[in-house]
């Protein structure tokens, strides 16, 4: 009798493990019945350089202000060594893109010592080599330059030594090993000999980076990148398109051909907020957008490049280029078209091939315009668009929405949108969780006939901790999971999203909430990450309609879902977001192609803590795990975690 009751528990228990119990409400999947298809596009990544994301960010390079083109030219420097070692001047030789030179004069048996502090630090790894690099001359004497790599208590962990300077600026390089993991190194130049050595270009790299190019990217921060298999990458912002003002805005000549020659310009993130004042902070362009192109192919992300309107950041100076002097602005997209598309015999083509991609990048969409609003943007806009589709009906011109996520200039740039038969329109939202939920529905009424949707920034913005990760909470991500299922369930409007900023240095930013965030060693996907990562792994091909009594499910009873087909693989995809303290279950039922096979795999992110987040250096709190369950009959019964996201595979008929 004992054994009869532990074997029907046994049963109950792992028959509700597997099938959950029977009590749910029915979400009606219509396998057969295509709704729309998805489009490749459809979940991406938004690149901007804030927050350190490029330099003492991605790009690996470890000296900061490398060319002593900082305002302060020795920011990020100091000298050290005896009284009487020598003289450092700076030199400015006029010379167009780089200036700015240090000259040092090393006084006879003297030693003089040079030491860049790195971004933050720098952070390097033991066993690993470095690549360094200097541009010197050597105008009288003759000098020794002894490289030394430092941990925190100053002892050296590496070294290398260059000599033989000639009397010509030549490029010096040597490479050397590491004996010791630090995330705050530092680099150490001492000079020694007697005569006068001129320097510039100093410039330390990981051996290893991404696909180990040489002076490339961070290879940690690129994988977790490509893990995602975005369908497009949005570059270089935000509104680092602007600038604070117009000389300041992003120009993308500026960014292209040989890294020494690039003119370095501050980060118009740099005195942006007070409270986290970066005055260190300036775009070297070492990613550039050269760069940037050949990351989306390595990602297989369609790039998307928004360029300058003649129009700087509205929050800042909102300066204006007059509509009757716009041409330049135009001209530089037209460029950069040429640049990414152009034959190796056209001007920017050529530079492209030269640079080392001789076939073209295909691009097929360019952004006029970042944030702008008001009638200044449309009367540019209409400008730009007669030039542009007139010399390239095959590219998409996107539009945008500006700032605000409805209100007055929002409907005012809207309709200009359609009037103007833009493509698609950018929108941006940073909103608090709460607000993300009730607008799980926002696309359903949306005009079908007009522009598509581009939901080019968005976050939702929970409360502030201290650490500073601590606003990518899993409330503020699972909040972002309820909406993604109304954008995917609204995929024949809404064609392209991604997450806003991307990138967070630990010790250096200026805005968070932000999708991934490292230090100079290590980094960490969010509950965010995780949440656009399932979605953006997942996305099918095909939108088909899941239904609860004959309504989408978006927000009864706390609950949210979208389904789609992937028509490669034969399979039913569908997200479930439980936004509830408690678990809840819904029995999934098929009207046309039903589940095939034995089993479905669920990806799941739960965690009942909302206030949950990933910190650099942790265990992460906040991540899927993949659980198997048995198909045994027509309809599948999902136990859904209080708190959760869950992606359900299901194999269906051919
Ligand atoms: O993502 C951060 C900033 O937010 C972007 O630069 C800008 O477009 C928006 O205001």
């Amino acid at each position: 009798m004992k054994l009869k009751l532990l074997s029907f528990l046994i049963c109950f228990f792992v028959i509700g493990q597997f099938t959950g119990n029977a009590q749910g409400k029915s979400l009606i999947i219509n396998t057969k019945a295509i709704i729309a298809p998805i489009q490749p596009t459809m979940w991406g990544l938004f690149f901007e350089d804030i927050n350190f994301a490029a330099d003492g960010g991605i790009y690996a390079e470890l000296v900061k202000n490398r060319s002593f083109e900082f305002y302060k030219p020795l920011m990020g420097w100091k000298n050290i060594g005896e009284e009487y070692a020598g003289q450092l001047q700076i030199v400015n030789s006029q010379n167009e893109n780089n200036p700015r030179f240090v000259q040092l004069q090393i006084n006879d048996g003297k030693e003089f010592s040079l030491e860049n502090e790195g971004f933050r630090g720098m952070g390097v790894v033991a066993g690993e080599n470095y690549d360094f690099s200097i541009l010197a001359r050597q105008t009288n004497g003759n000098t020794t330059l002894k490289i030394e790599l430092l941990d925190s208590a100053g002892v050296a962990i590496g070294n290398s030594e260059l000599k033989n300077f000639s009397g010509e600026w030549k490029k010096y390089e040597t490479k050397f090993s590491c004996s010791k993991t630090q995330a705050k190194a530092s680099l150490r130049l001492t000079f020694s000999g007697k005569g006068i050595i001129e320097i510039d270009l100093v410039s330390l790299f990981p051996e290893h980076t991404w696909k180990n190019r040489k002076n490339g990217l961070r290879a940690d921060l690129v994988q977790k990148l490509a893990d995602m298999k975005p369908g497009f990458l949005r570059f270089p912002g935000g509104c680092i398109v602007e600038g604070h003002e117009l000389e300041t805005r992003y120009q993308w000549k500026k960014t292209v051909g040989n890294v020494d020659e690039r003119k370095l310009i501050v980060n118009r993130w740099n005195t942006e907020f007070s409270y986290r004042n970066a005055p260190d902070y300036f775009q070297s362009y070492g990613l550039g957008f050269y760069e940037y192109f050949l990351l989306c192919e390595d990602i297989g992300a369609s790039p998307l490049p928004i360029l300058n309107c003649g129009m700087a950041c509205e929050f800042n100076s909102s300066e204006l280029v007059p509509l009757d002097k716009l041409d330049p602005y135009i001209q530089d997209i037209l460029d950069l078209i040429e640049f990414a598309n152009g034959a190796p015999t056209t001007k920017w083509g050529k530079l492209r091939a030269d640079m080392g991609h001789p076939t073209p990048f295909n691009l097929k969409m360019v952004g006029v315009g970042n944030e702008q609003w008001g009638t200044q943007y449309i009367d540019r806009l209409k400008i730009f668009l007669k030039v542009l589709r007139e010399k390239h009906p095959e590219i998409s011109f996107v539009g945008g929405s500006g700032p605000f996520s409805d209100g007055q200039d929002f409907d005012y740039l809207w309709s200009q949108m359609r009037e103007l038969n833009v493509p698609l329109v950018d929108e941006h939202y940073y909103k608090s969780p709460e607000w993300f939920l009730k607008n799980a529905s926002r696309y359903d009424n949306y005009d079908r006939k007009g522009p598509k949707v581009f939901a080019g920034e968005y976050a939702a913005h929970d409360k502030e901790g201290k650490d500073s990760e601590s606003r990518n909470t899993w409330k503020s991500a699972l909040a972002e999971a309820a909406l993604m299922t109304g954008l995917e369930r609204n995929a024949d409007v809404v064609y392209m999203a991604s997450y806003a900023p991307l990138f967070g240095n630990v010790n250096a930013w200026q805005w968070r909430p932000d999708l991934i965030w490292f230090d100079n060693l290590k980094s960490v996907g969010t509950p965010n990450y995780y949440v656009q990562k399932l979605f953006s792994t997942n996305k099918g091909t095909d939108l088909v309609s899941a239904l609860v009594d004959g309504k989408p499910l978006a927000g009864q009873d706390s609950l949210y879902a979208s389904a789609c087909i992937d028509a490669a693989t034969s399979e039913l995809i569908v997200k479930l977001v439980n936004v509830a303290k408690k678990p809840n279950v819904l029995n999934l039922q098929m009207d046309g192609k039903q589940a095939t096979g034995k089993k479905l795999t669920l990806q799941i992110i739960a965690n009942s803590n909302l206030g949950a987040h990933n910190k650099v250096g942790k265990q992460e709190e906040v991540a899927p795990v993949e659980r198997k369950q048995k198909i045994t009959g027509k309809r599948i019964v999902v136990n859904l975690d209080a708190s959760s996201l869950t992606v359900a595979r299901i194999p269906i008929r051919k």
